[in-house]
């Protein structure tokens, strides 16, 4: 297949996936999540641009500006509240394909990583980033709530107290910031020393059995209290009681117009 949002590069059975909407930050739309699927479809199949299944990958995003800064609000603008719960289960799904995979998936986030973004970061095994990375789950700032599985994960990543005050207030945190939370394991001057010391740690547990290694991957993401999928249903849930309200409405709008928004409680 023939990838027009997703750069993807393999070398050695390593894969090195870029979303690449510079333009838009990176911002995920139906489109690339779509693409996501196809992906994981072909790695299935040891198809397309893959061939051997790889034994790591490393996801980024195209330039220095944004690693994603969320799903895409002007694509969430015109879409029904079917139509967006349909887009978090989309979302959801690829999450669960990076969750899933029997390989380990390092998140190399390059500036922002809000929303849809911080999500797509949490589903890889774990995330380095840039000085200059920028996290948050912002949505309450659209009206909307976490939909790409946020509510879930970053309970697990940080805890209760911490998950819940980044939530609330959509407050975005530095790299500093995530890494003494506990979202963030290392921390770098630059993309491009990032994704070469990504790349190194990827070569040494290449050195390991890759069937210890998938295995460990699965224990640890099945050691949670509840169902993943349990949980991510009530998100979903949560999502499509937000997508129908008036203030996702305004809260969506209002970035479109570049205005603050005014919510009503409904
Ligand atoms: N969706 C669609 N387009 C986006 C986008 C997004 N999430 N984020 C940025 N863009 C677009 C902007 O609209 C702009 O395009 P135009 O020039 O055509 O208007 C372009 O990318 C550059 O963005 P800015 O001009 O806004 O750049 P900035 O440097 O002034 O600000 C920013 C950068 C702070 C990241 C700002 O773009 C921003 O706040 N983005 C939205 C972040 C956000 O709210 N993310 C959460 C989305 S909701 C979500 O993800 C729900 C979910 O869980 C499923």
């Amino acid at each position: 297949m023939k990838y027009e949002t997703l750069k993807i590069e393999t070398d050695d059975r390593l894969m090195t996936v870029t979303i690449d909407r510079p333009r838009q930050l990176n911002a995920l739309s139906e489109a690339v999540l779509g693409e996501f699927k196809a992906l994981f479809e072909e790695i299935d199949s040891k198809e397309g641009p893959v061939g051997e299944s790889p034994l790591g990958m490393i996801l980024t995003g195209e330039g220095e500006k944004a690693f994603v800064a969320g799903a895409d609000i002007k694509g969430m603008n015109e879409m029904t509240p079917e139509e967006g719960e349909s887009f978090a289960g989309l979302g959801q799904e690829v999450g669960r394909l990076l969750e899933r995979a029997p390989f380990p998936v390092v998140a190399c986030v390059n500036g922002y990583a809000l929303g849809g973004g911080c999500e797509l970061a949490m589903a890889c095994d774990f995330i380095y980033a840039t000085e200059g990375a920028v996290f948050g789950q912002p949505e309450v700032n659209l009206g909307l709530i976490p939909g790409f599985g946020g509510l879930v994960r970053l309970l697990r990543y940080v805890g209760p107290g911490r998950a819940k005050e980044l939530i609330y207030s959509g407050r975005n945190i530095k790299a500093e910031e995530a890494l003494s939370i506990g979202l963030v394991n290392k921390v770098f001057p630059s993309k491009a020393r990032m994704i070469e010391e990504a790349r190194k740690m990827l070569e040494l547990i290449k050195t390991k059995s890759p069937l210890a290694v998938s295995i460990c991957k699965e224990t640890i993401n099945s050691m949670y209290g509840q169902s993943v999928e349990k949980a991510l249903e009530r998100e979903k849930e949560g999502f499509l009681r937000v997508f129908a309200s008036d203030d996702k409405r305004e809260g969506v709008r209002a970035f479109v117009e570049k205005r603050p928004a005014v919510f009503k409680g409904r």
